[in-house]
């Protein structure tokens, strides 16, 4: 996958085809941020990212902040839409999870807290066109 890749996603379908190509291009410690309006599709391509690595049970975590996944592969899944101030997230030793450099760790809604964010990650946007129409756009930072 080259980057900046944008895409017009017409369908789930698309959207899980283009979270297979990318999930063959992470490593074992990358992070990604998402980012994108309600229900633009943040969970559901990280729910697709991960039925990849054979992980299926995959849900929004933003009542926990964050889930963990193991099965071979470890993932680390933030969302910080209910996070209220970054003292809560140095509570529940967000430094820590990020230092566990074995991990690859998803962030939703990673602009509301702009400031704890690796400057080496991935960067995936959606932008809503319709009902069943999002436009992808992933940047590489580093
Ligand atoms: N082309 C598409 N790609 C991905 N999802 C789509 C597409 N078309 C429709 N959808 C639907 O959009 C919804 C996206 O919901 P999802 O929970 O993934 O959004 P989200 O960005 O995580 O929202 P939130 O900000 O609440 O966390 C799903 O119900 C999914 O079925
Ligand atoms: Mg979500």
């Amino acid at each position: 996958m080259d980057f900046p890749f944008k895409r017009i996603l017409s369908t789930e379908n698309e959207t899980k085809f283009v979270a297979d190509f990318f999930s063959k291009t992470l490593g074992g410690c990358d992070t990604v941020l998402l980012t994108g309006d309600l229900g633009t599709g943040k969970t559901f391509f990280v729910r697709s990212v991960c039925s990849n690595w054979g992980i299926e049970n995959v849900s929004s975590p933003s009542f926990a902040i964050v889930n963990e996944y193991h099965n071979g592969k470890k993932i680390f899944h933030f969302d910080f839409y209910r996070i209220k101030k970054v003292e809560e997230l140095f509570d529940i030793g967000f430094e820590d999870y990020l230092s566990r450099a074995e991990a690859v760790t998803f962030i939703e809604w990673a602009d509301l807290f702009e400031e704890v964010l690796p400057k080496n990650n991935f960067h995936v946007h959606f932008d809503f066109i319709d009902n069943f129409t999002r436009e992808i756009t992933i940047t590489k930072n580093e």
